[in-house]
């Protein structure tokens, strides 16, 4: 039995396989620059965060209609589910589908029709939430949320993702304010490749309660604390880090570190299509590359429930 376990670190548009893009290719008459699946997959070798972007976004060009969002989902939680997932809050990147002529209607209602019978057909509670492209000017970001406001029943909060270096939070002010004025929950990427500072101004400027990635907190000591004091969850994604070259191998992971900081670290899949795991595989590859013990993982399991926006703030506070 694979430990039960959240998964707050999750990009839908990653878990595309190369298969399931190919299928979706043939089922639109999109034509994707590979000759198969396996030379698809052979293309999934990153250098960075930006380069494993590009590609990514290349092949959202596969996902058109209400049924493809539906299908992409419904793999994914058969997927999580099988490897222990019970609850997961779900990223999506509706720019990168906007800018295609696919409208917010058919990317929200597809995907709920996977997500709103998950209890049912998988045993995964979900949520999901809208990222803004941090790449994109805030106007951009303004015009999503505004495009977002007829499905806002189906959404739980609002992220920022995208490429980072060069690209601080403080210039989300403004829509980060409107969304917690609509009363949705607030995340932002910061400190996967940006600098400590990111992570700073995600919690001053724009009020996020938890921080996707966080590792660099750790190049500033004063903020490590700040993080473990106030219990900021920080949404942790080693499979992705090797990838995409933040860290050089699983066994160099600072995880390990961050534990002992008394940081409240979970374990999340990021992009598994792309990096070589779903949620447990990733629980499974620091357990054994970082020798975690079995009182260490269910540390991280239990993490991954208090740090969800699943109802239990009082809990949190109380620890
Ligand atoms: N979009 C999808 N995955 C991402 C990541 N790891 N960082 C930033 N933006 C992303
Ligand atoms: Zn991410």
């Amino acid at each position: 039995m694979p430990l039960p376990k959240a998964e707050l670190h999750l990009h839908i548009e990653g878990t595309l396989e190369p298969e399931t893009a190919f299928a979706l290719a043939a089922r639109n008459g999109v034509r994707l620059p590979y000759a198969d699946a396996e030379q698809l997959r052979s293309a999934y070798a990153f250098e960075d965060l930006q380069s494993f972007l590009n590609l990514y976004y290349e092949l959202t060009a596969v996902l058109r209609t209400e049924q493809d969002f539906e299908d992409l989902a419904n793999a994914y939680l058969a997927r999580a589910a099988a490897q222990g997932v019970r609850h997961a809050e779900i990223f999506f990147d509706p720019q990168a589908h906007l800018s295609r002529g696919v409208d917010m209607g058919t990317v929200v209602e597809g995907l709920w029709r996977a997500l709103g019978r998950s209890e049912r057909n998988h045993g995964v509670s979900t949520q999901l939430i809208m990222c803004f492209l941090r790449d994109e000017p805030v106007e951009r970001a303004l015009e999503t949320l505004d495009a977002a406001k007829p499905h806002l029943d189906r959404i739980v909060g609002v992220g920022l993702d995208s490429a980072e270096a060069g690209n601080p939070p403080a210039a989300f002010r403004e829509v980060y304010e409107a969304a917690a004025a609509l009363g949705l929950r607030r995340v932002a990427h910061a400190g996967e490749e940006g600098p400590p500072q990111y992570i700073t101004e995600a919690l001053d400027v724009l009020g996020v309660e938890r921080i996707d990635h966080g590792l660099r907190c750790l190049e500033d000591p004063a903020l490590v604390e700040r993080l473990v004091r106030e219990r900021v969850p920080l949404t942790v994604c080693p499979l992705s880090n090797v990838r995409l070259r933040a860290v050089d191998t699983l066994a160099d992971h600072p995880l390990p570190a961050m534990l002992e900081a008394g940081l409240l670290c979970t374990v999340n899949s990021d992009d598994p299509a792309y990096f070589g795991g779903y949620a447990g595989d990733n629980y499974h590859a620091v357990r054994d590359a970082l020798g975690l013990t079995e009182e260490q993982m269910r540390e991280l399991a239990r993490n991954s429930f208090l740090a969800s926006f699943l109802e239990h703030d009082e809990e949190r506070r109380a620890r």
